[in-house]
C-alpha cells in the first residue's frame, strides 16, 4: 500500500476531512505533519458533531494508529481535551495516539501575543488569524527559543515556563496587552503535562519502523497551498509549510518513500480570513454558495469569503505539491446553478499571468479571465457512478481536471461517507 501525502489545494477548508476519513480505510498509520489548533475537521460520531483540531480523525478508526508529527504546533491543554472528548465517546486513544517530543509547545502566551499581533496591525493590517497562537509558536520556534513537547518531560519543565512567560510578559506589557500570572500557568501545563505523559514518543522511530515494516502511511496536511508560509499570498498566509514539502519536514519521513500525492480541491473557491481573492464574489451569488456550501470556519465560525474556482491556483498546487491525483470536492453545491464561471488567468496591467505572481501587491489587483460553462441545474448527491452524473457536470469536472492536470481520484458530491465516487484512489 502506498505512502500518501495529502495537501489542501486552495486557501484551506477544501473538505480535506472527508477525504482522509475516505483514505484512512487504505492507511496503517496517519500523521499530521503541520499547523495547530488554527485547523478544524468536523467529524460526527453517534449522530454527534464533533471538532478535532489537532488529533487526526483517523482516530475515530478502529486499529489505527495516529501520530501528531514534529511539524504540528501543539497546544497540550487543546489535546488533552481532544483526547477525553474521544474517550467519553468509549474509545480508545492509549497506545493509538502519539505525539512528537520534538513537535513545539502552543502556550496560552503565545495565544496572547497573536491577539496583541492583530490588534497592533490594526483593521487594514491584521492577518485575520484564527487566534489559536500559531504565528507566534512557529515565530518562536524559528528563532530558537521554543518549548517541545519533549520538555514536559524534564524535570525542569517549571521553570522553563517560568522563564518564557516572563519573555512574553515583558512584549505583551510593551504592546499594552494584558500579562499572565506566571505560577498559575506554571501549575496549568504541569497538570497537563502529566496527563499527556504516555502519549509522548519518539515518532520518527515509529514512523521509520512503521514504514520499514510495509505499512501504509498517510501524511495528513491541514490548511492549503495558498496558505503555505512561502508559496503562498504572504504575509496572509498560516506560518507552516502546508505543502508536500512540510510533510517530511513535519514527520520526518524521507522524500524518497513517498508514493503519491493527492490534492484536494473545490469545485470553487473559499477563503477565510484577509489576503487578496480574485475570483471572490461580493454579491448575492457569494451568498447563496456559502450558504448552499455551508461555508462557515469550523474553528472559528466566521463566514468564509466564496468566490469561482480559480484554476491559476489550482496550477500553482499541482506544480508545488506534484499533485497525482485530485480529490474534487463539493459539486454539489453547484448543483442549482445555470451558468458557472472557471478563472483560466489572470490580467493586470494589461499583462496576462497564466502563474500567480508573488508581489502581493500586483496580486490584489488582478482580474480574473473566466471562462464560462452551463450549469447542469439537477441533483447529484444521490448519484453511484461517475458515468451517471448529468452529461455537463462531467464535462465541469473534465474540464477542471484538463486545467489542472494530473487524474481525478474522487469526486464527492455531498457531506456524508456515501456520497463520494471513487475512481483512481
Ligand atoms: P493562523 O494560522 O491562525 O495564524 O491564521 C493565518 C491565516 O490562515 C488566516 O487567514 C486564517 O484564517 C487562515 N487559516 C488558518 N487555519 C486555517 C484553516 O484550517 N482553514 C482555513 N483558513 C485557515
Amino acid at each position: 500500500m502506498p505512502n500518501t501525502i495529502l495537501v489542501g489545494a486552495q486557501w484551506g477548508d477544501e473538505g480535506k476531512g472527508k477525504v482522509i476519513d475516505v483514505l484512512t480505510d487504505q492507511a496503517d498509520l496517519v500523521v499530521r505533519y503541520q499547523g495547530g489548533s488554527n485547523a478544524g475537521h468536523t467529524v460526527i460520531v453517534d449522530g454527534k458533531k464533533h471538532v478535532l483540531h489537532l488529533i487526526p480523525s483517523g482516530i475515530l478508526h478502529p486499529g489505527k494508529v495516529c501520530v501528531i508529527g514534529n511539524g504540528v504546533v501543539v497546544d497540550p491543554i487543546e489535546l488533552l481535551h481532544e483526547i477525553r472528548m474521544i474517550e467519553g465517546q468509549g474509545m480508545v486513544t492509549a497506545g493509538r495516539l502519539w505525539v512528537s517530543d520534538r513537535a513545539h509547545l502552543a502556550m496560552s502566551y503565545h495565544k496572547a501575543l497573536d491577539k496583541a499581533d492583530e490588534a497592533r496591525r490594526g483593521a487594514d493590517r491584521k492577518i485575520g488569524t484564527t487566534g489559536r497562537g500559531i504565528g507566534p509558536c512557529y515565530g518562536d520556534k524559528v528563532a530558537r527559543n521554543g518549548l517541545r513537547i519533549g520538555d514536559m518531560l524534564a524535570p525542569h519543565f517549571s521553570d522553563l515556563v517560568t522563564q518564557r512567560v516572563g519573555a512574553a510578559n515583558a512584549t505583551l506589557h510593551a504592546m499594552g496587552a494584558p500579562t499572565l500570572d506566571p505560577a498559575t500557568e506554571c501549575e496549568t501545563y504541569l497538570t497537563v503535562a502529566r496527563a499527556l505523559m504516555p502519549y509522548i514518543a519518539d515518532t520518527l522511530t515509529l514512523v521509520h519502523q512503521a514504514d520499514a515494516d510495509g505499512k501504509s502511511i498517510l501524511l495528513e496536511g491541514a490548511q492549503g497551498t495558498m496558505l503555505d508560509i512561502d508559496f503562498g499570498t504572504y504575509p496572509f498566509v498560516t506560518s507552516s509549510n502546508a505543502t508536500a514539502g512540510g510533510a517530511c519536514t513535519g514527520s520526518g519521513l524521507s522524500p524518497r518513500r513517498i508514493d503519491r500525492v493527492v490534492g484536494v480541491i473545490k469545485c470553487y473557491t473559499t477563503r477565510v480570513g484577509e489576503g487578496p481573492f480574485p475570483t471572490e464574489m461580493k454579491d448575492a451569488a457569494g451568498e447563496d454558495l456559502r450558504q448552499r456550501g455551508a461555508e462557515f470556519g469550523a474553528t472559528t465560525g466566521r463566514p468564509r469569503r466564496c468566490g469561482w474556482f480559480d484554476a491559476v491556483v489550482g496550477r500553482h498546487a499541482a506544480r508545488v505539491n506534484g499533485v497525482d491525483f485530485w480529490a474534487l470536492t463539493k459539486l454539489d453545491v453547484l448543483d442549482t446553478l445555470p451558468v458557472i464561471k472557471i478563472c483560466v488567468a489572470y490580467a493586470c496591467d494589461g499583462k496576462r499571468y497564466d502563474a500567480i505572481p508573488a508581489c502581493l501587491e500586483t496580486f490584489s489587483r488582478c482580474e480574473p479571465i473566466y471562462e464560462e460553462m452551463p450549469g447542469w441545474m439537477e441533483p447529484t448527491s444521490h448519484i453511484t457512478r461517475y458515468s451517471d452524473l448529468p452529461l455537463k457536470a462531467r464535462t465541469y469536472v473534465e474540464r477542471l481536471i484538463g486545467l489542472l492536470g494530473g487524474r481525478l481520484g474522487l469526486l464527492s458530491i455531498g457531506p456524508a461517507r456515501e456520497t463520494t465516487l471513487r475512481m483512481a484512489i
